[in-house]
């Protein structure tokens, strides 16, 4: 599949975790030693994608700007686009609609941390040209996020979001993958009691249609989100561990755009030697030489 774009969320007023929130964005604070929303831009990026969208509130906007300017240092290109009021995350197809233009996309959640090995083939290998992709993990409180039924031949059946008694233990991680109907399919959609436009019932319109399918992350892979002050630190506990057991880095952009081909190893060790007063400069000049 050519031409991918790619938009990561990072919107919200992050209220779960004020008051470390009040004057930062949620998606840029830190998981262990980089900022979150790193995390997100990886997965896309070991999905091949190169076009960005990044979505985020106006206050925002110019932190992230400051953070990837145009993505050129990453052999990427990234945009930006306002997300005024919690609006749902299916509003970015609308805020995206030019940006996305004639092409299937896919959006990620600013807070979301996906890791595993073989990720990059599992996701490299998703047709969603015709028909979109979203993803299913087995957790043990289904409630608090969509969930989606299988049925024997794994194919969904429902999906509910956050209902109180859930039908299955999947949960449905913040990654989605679109054909590009999504941006018609997207004003047909109605504000939910919680007042936004949600990507769960997005997603039941391709069900309804047939259209939809479920890639299961079986129990080697680590999802984890970030958004609470518990699972904020659990999350760096776990990139710490796995981190410093391996010497290798979890969602480091720079070593994955030098392993796509993206740059070169003198403009990775140029990356390095910018911020080469700390541990994470000195990984990326390491693994450069
Ligand atoms: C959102 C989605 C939910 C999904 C979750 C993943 O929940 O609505 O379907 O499972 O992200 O993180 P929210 O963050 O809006 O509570």
């Amino acid at each position: 599949m050519a031409n991918k774009k790619g938009i990561i969320l990072a919107g919200g007023s992050g209220t779960r975790l004020f008051p470390i929130t009040s004057s930062v964005n949620k998606h840029l604070l830190p998981v262990f030693n980089k900022p979150m929303v790193y995390y997100s831009l990886s997965v896309l990026m070991l999905a091949d994608i190169k076009d960005y969208l990044i979505v985020t509130n106006p206050q925002h906007i110019n932190s992230f700007k400051n953070l990837f300017d145009d993505g050129q240092q990453l052999g990427i290109s990234i945009q930006y686009a306002e997300q005024k009021e919690a609006n749902g995350i299916a509003e970015a197809f609308k805020i995206g609609r030019k940006f996305i233009a004639n092409d299937p996309v896919t959006l990620i959640l600013g807070d979301n941390i996906l890791f595993g090995a073989g990720l990059r083939g599992k996701l490299q290998e998703v047709n969603f040209e015709s028909k979109a992709a979203i993803f299913s993990y087995e957790v043990k409180d289904p409630e608090r996020y969509g969930v989606v039924e299988l049925d024997n031949n794994g194919r969904p059946k429902t999906i509910e979001e956050k209902p109180k008694t859930p039908k299955s233990r999947l949960a449905i991680p913040g990654l989605y993958m679109y054909p590009n109907d999504v941006i018609d399919k997207v004003n047909t959609l109605k504000p939910s009691a919680r007042g936004e436009l949600e990507i769960t019932d997005l997603n039941k319109l391709y069900l309804e249609e047939n259209r939809l399918q479920v890639i299961p992350l079986s129990r080697g892979y680590a999802w984890l989100d970030a958004g609470t002050e518990r699972a904020l630190l659990e999350a760096s506990n776990f990139i710490s561990a796995i981190e410093d057991r391996q010497g290798l880095r979890i969602g480091s952009i720079e070593e994955i755009a030098w392993q796509m081909g993206w740059i070169t190893q003198s403009q990775l060790a140029h990356l390095g030697q910018s911020i080469a007063g700390s541990e994470y400069g000195k990984y990326l000049i390491n693994i450069s030489e």
